[in-house]
């Protein structure tokens, strides 16, 4: 089979990459526009690999998609590819719109002329909205209804729906699935965990919006890229599979918890002012998944994030240079006076 990966670069692209690799015999193709959340080091080993090519392109770019789609007569596509940041959707929301809509449907219609056998799109589930702090009876089903909260979590259920409009308007071979919370090695230090942890080890103060009550489910990254290794193999076109963990934490708990880990003082905390519409919490209902495909979470937190700790201690290269280059511009931005 040959399965094209976009957004290969990414944090959970670039995870999936290896998992696939490692896991089955396919010829996989990433692909990534290599925007300031993509890096090309991190698919340095896979490159070693006969069974893996990368494609720096753009995936709202038609000719390209065209010419790539009409060469290579891929089997799969998993659409990785996106903005993934909350923070600067807030600040800059049309990029979202661009990449996650127009890059998904140019995408669609790339798969659909040249009669791809899958095509998986990754959501999340912030197109569920939030869910109040006082309830931890509700969970998000596939049922729940969609409603976004931010420019992100927009972009990404307008990707939904058009992916959903495609599959039965055309017939075409469509999932989709929406996961909770990822971490583990290779995330962009913006993000909550890798940011505290570079933070931390830099002995900066750790910015918690609010007063740090806010839940996220969290999920190792490996299960998210297993769950959807299933979904492209055995799942059913035209379903939606949700995907977590039953790991709901606040975001102080994580913060002390990586303290803790790293040796240093609470004193490094600041409260700062609360991110714009910040979602309070989510959580997610994985029975679909677990019954329809087998799938469970493998990581527990508390050795996925010793795991992950570790692997930021032992790859200050990676990250060193990241944190050095335009993120220092966005950080300054999006922290000083905050
Ligand atoms: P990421 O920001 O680390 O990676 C996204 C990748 O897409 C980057 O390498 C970037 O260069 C590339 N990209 C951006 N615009 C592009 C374009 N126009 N054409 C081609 N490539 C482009 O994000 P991530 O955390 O790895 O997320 C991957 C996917 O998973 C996203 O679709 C996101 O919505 C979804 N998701 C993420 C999480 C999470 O916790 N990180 C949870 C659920 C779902
Ligand atoms: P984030 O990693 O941006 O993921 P998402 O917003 O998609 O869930 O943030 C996770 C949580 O951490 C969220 O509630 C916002 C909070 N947060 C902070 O408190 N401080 C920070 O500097 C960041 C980046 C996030």
């Amino acid at each position: 089979m040959k399965i094209l990966v976009t957004g290969a670069a990414g944090f959970i692209g670039a995870n999936f990459v290896y998992y696939e690799l490692g896991k089955h015999d396919d010829e996989i193709v990433g692909l990534d526009a290599l925007t300031y959340a993509g890096n090309l080091e991190t698919l340095e080993v896979a490159l070693q690999n006969p069974r893996f090519k990368f494609v720096k392109a753009d995936i709202t770019d038609r000719t390209a998609m065209d010419a790539l789609f009409a060469e290579e007569k891929f089997d799969v596509v998993v659409n990785f590819a996106a903005e993934s940041h909350v923070d600067r959707s807030i600040e800059n929301p049309e990029i979202f719109l661009m990449t996650n809509i127009i890059g998904t449907q140019v995408l669609m219609d790339a798969a659909k002329k040249y009669a791809v056998g899958r095509f998986h799109q990754v959501s999340t589930d912030e197109v569920y909205g939030d869910l109040p702090l006082n309830r931890p009876d509700l969970l998000f089903t596939e049922e729940t209804p969609i409603k976004t909260s931010s420019p992100y979590s927009s972009s990404k259920a307008s990707a939904d729906l058009l992916v959903g409009a495609y599959a039965r308007t055309y017939g075409f071979p469509a999932t989709i699935s929406r996961c909770s919370n990822n971490y583990g090695p290779y995330q962009f230090p913006e993000k909550l965990i890798p940011l505290m942890i570079a933070n931390c080890l830099a002995n900066k103060q750790l910015p918690v919006y609010g007063e740090g009550l806010n839940v996220r489910d969290w999920l190792y990254v490996e299960d998210h890229c297993k769950a959807i290794d299933l979904i492209i193999r055995k799942g059913k076109v035209g379903e939606v599979y949700n995907i977590g963990g039953h790991n709901e934490m606040t975001n102080i708990d994580i913060v002390k918890l990586i303290l803790n880990a790293l040796d240093k003082p609470e004193s490094l905390i600041t409260y700062v002012t609360d991110r714009k519409g910040h979602d309070l919490r989510y959580a997610i209902d994985p029975t679909k998944v677990g019954k329809e495909l087998g799938w469970a979470p493998e990581t527990m937190f508390a050795d996925g994030i010793k795991i992950t700790i570790e692997w930021y201690l032992n790859n200050r290269d990676w990250w060193g240079k990241i944190v050095s280059g335009e993120y220092t511009q966005y950080y300054d931005k999006m922290y000083a006076n905050r």
